[in-house]
């Protein structure tokens, strides 16, 4: 955990030559987190047992042991990738965070080193309700307080634009947001399931 000196900390907006870095931030960020989100849902015992049944029926026309037990494993797994797939195109993130309510915001450290980002977006239905989305922290700056000065700095952002809510949907399996939500006023106001078990739960925080 670096020692970071607060003052040499700002967040400002993104720059439209800064998208390529701001992608690899929050690739690197999310990689994990959606595979480590996958194998919790493949152990979990409905999953466990849905895959037995249906290798088991593979068996019937299929002649290689092995081709039965790998079909249904692979066709979870491209079902949870789907479930997972975020939209927009993250290649257009300049564009679509430059349009309308929305907007995505760069920490950066000594003047030029991006550390970590953050957007904000209307949530689709819900007009005084904004959506935190693209938080991450660059791994080697994290646990020094990046990720929390981002959050503030949003829910100002949000406040300003009149927001009365923000929320945040955030998946089960990382403990670090969670952690950073609960300690931050935040409460889950629903949840994403799949096969009956939570994969996202939705924080949620009056303004
Ligand atoms: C979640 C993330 C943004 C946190 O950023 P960060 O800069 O490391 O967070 P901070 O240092 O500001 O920590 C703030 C609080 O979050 C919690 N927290 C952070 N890392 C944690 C961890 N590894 N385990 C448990 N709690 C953690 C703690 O409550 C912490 O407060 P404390 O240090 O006083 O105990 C960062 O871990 C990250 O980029 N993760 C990958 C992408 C991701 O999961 N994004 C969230 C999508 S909603």
């Amino acid at each position: 955990m670096p020692t970071l000196e607060p003052e040499q900390l700002s967040i400002r907006e993104m720059r439209e030559d800064e998208a390529s870095i701001v992608l690899e931030l929050l690739k690197d960020g999310f990689k994990d987190t959606d595979n480590r989100l996958i194998l919790y849902v493949l152990t979990r015992p409905l999953a466990l047992l849905l895959m037995a049944v249906g290798s088991s029926g593979l068996r019937f026309f299929l002649n290689s042991f092995v081709v039965a037990l790998v079909v249904p494993v692979l066709l979870t797994v491209v079902a949870l990738k789907l479930l997972l797939w975020r939209s927009p195109d993250l290649r257009q993130l300049y564009a679509y965070y430059n349009a309308g309510r929305r907007g995505l915001w760069v920490a950066v450290y000594d003047e030029d080193d991006i550390c970590g980002c953050v957007a904000l977006e209307p949530r689709d239905g819900e007009p005084h309700t904004a959506e935190l989305k693209r938080l991450a922290v660059n791994r080697w700056y994290r646990r020094s307080g990046v990720g929390r000065r981002l959050l503030r700095f949003l829910e100002a952002q949000a406040r300003a634009q009149g927001f009365k809510c923000l929320v945040a949907q955030v998946s089960v399996v990382t403990k670090a947001a969670i952690g950073l939500f609960e300690s931050s006023g935040y409460s889950v106001s629903s949840g994403r399931q799949w096969l009956g078990y939570t994969v996202q739960q939705v924080f949620s925080k009056e303004l």
